[in-house]
């Protein structure tokens, strides 16, 4: 396939999809590649594109829950959070129905789901009207991409469009529950802890050991520059007084959680665009997005 850019119409990449193309989708959390969940030949492009292992399971995206009950089995949790956070920044890991293929789940017997809010996610969901994995459009183990900017300098010469929604709002990747026989917060996002265990009526297991989620624990959304974390504004000004004039380093801090979460992404690509060959960002609060943050900073903080 060859080069395609930007386009902001809705139809022309539903129809891309239908076709068995590929393309860059805005969601309100990042961006994702996306491709519909019954073409096997799509997805594997998309795996491909990542250079994603085939074993890592996608989420599958669609346009309302009515849509989501033909792919996962919803116990009473699901359906309470599903109520209460769709369309939003949820995903839902749920038993799968027979309808998902084993290209989608890596041959799992569990399936993720999520309802965007994104306007235009949704116009193009209901249009394509079937489900579309979408994982987030950066390279495996890169910083995920909050603009359709971010996904021409990234994917651009493999993608067949990248629909342009605009800015990501939330700016990190949608909070994972299972609610299976198990229910855990498989990662953080802009809905919290709190607000799960309020809607649930229980506390999600706290998640420790190997992550049930592929991919969740190695070395991730990464920059090229090395990423410390400090816990003030004060420790950062401390480090940078150690070290010498001529380093290329740039600080991260945001005082509002929401801010640091939407524009986090684009500073680290920023970071990066700029020669910076140190990142030190500021702890978030541990409040709201602000876990989400930190545990993505942790990641990119990560030896490689
Ligand atoms: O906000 C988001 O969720 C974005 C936007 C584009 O919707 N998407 C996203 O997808 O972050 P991705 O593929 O980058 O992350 C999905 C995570 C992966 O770590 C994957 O291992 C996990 O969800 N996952 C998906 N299906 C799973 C399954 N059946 N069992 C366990 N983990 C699963
Ligand atoms: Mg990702």
């Amino acid at each position: 396939m060859t080069a395609h850019g930007i386009i902001s119409d809705v139809s022309t990449a539903a129809d891309v999809l239908r076709s068995g193309g590929i393309i860059g989708m805005p969601t309100e959390t990042v961006y994702g590649l996306a491709a519909l969940a019954q073409s096997e030949h799509a997805v594997h492009r998309v795996f491909d594109t990542k250079g994603r292992p085939r074993q890592h399971p996608l989420i599958i995206h669609i346009s309302s829950l009515d849509e989501a009950l033909k792919y996962g089995k919803f116990n009473e949790t699901a359906v309470a959070l599903a109520s209460a956070f769709w369309p939003g920044p949820l995903t839902l890991l749920v038993p799968r129905t027979s309808l998902v293929a084993d290209w989608v789940t890596g041959g799992r017997d569990t399936v993720a789901l999520r309802v965007p809010s994104h306007s235009i996610a949704q116009q193009l969901l209901k249009s394509v009207a079937e489900g579309v994995v979408a994982p987030s459009a950066n390279r495996f183990g890169k910083v995920s991409p909050t603009s359709a900017e971010h996904v021409l300098l990234d994917l651009g010469n493999d993608v067949d469009a990248i629909l342009d929604g605009g800015p990501c709002e939330v700016g990190v990747e949608s909070t994972i529950v299972e609610c299976t026989d198990t229910f855990q917060i498989l990662r953080p996002g802009h809905v919290s802890s709190d607000q799960i265990a309020h809607v649930a009526g229980r506390e999600p297991f706290a998640s420790h050991g190997p992550s049930r989620a592929p991919g969740m624990l190695e070395s991730h959304y990464a920059p090229n520059a090395k990423v410390f974390i400090v816990d003030s504004l004060e420790d950062a000004e401390s480090q940078l007084i150690g070290m010498p004039e001529s380093t290329n380093v740039r600080v991260l801090h945001f005082e509002d959680v929401n801010e640091y979460a939407e524009r986090l992404y684009s500073e680290l690509r920023d970071a990066d665009a700029g020669g910076a060959t140190i990142v030190i960002a500021v702890r978030a609060p541990s409040f709201g997005v602000g876990p989400a943050v930190n545990d993505r900073l942790s990641k990119a903080a990560a030896d490689r």
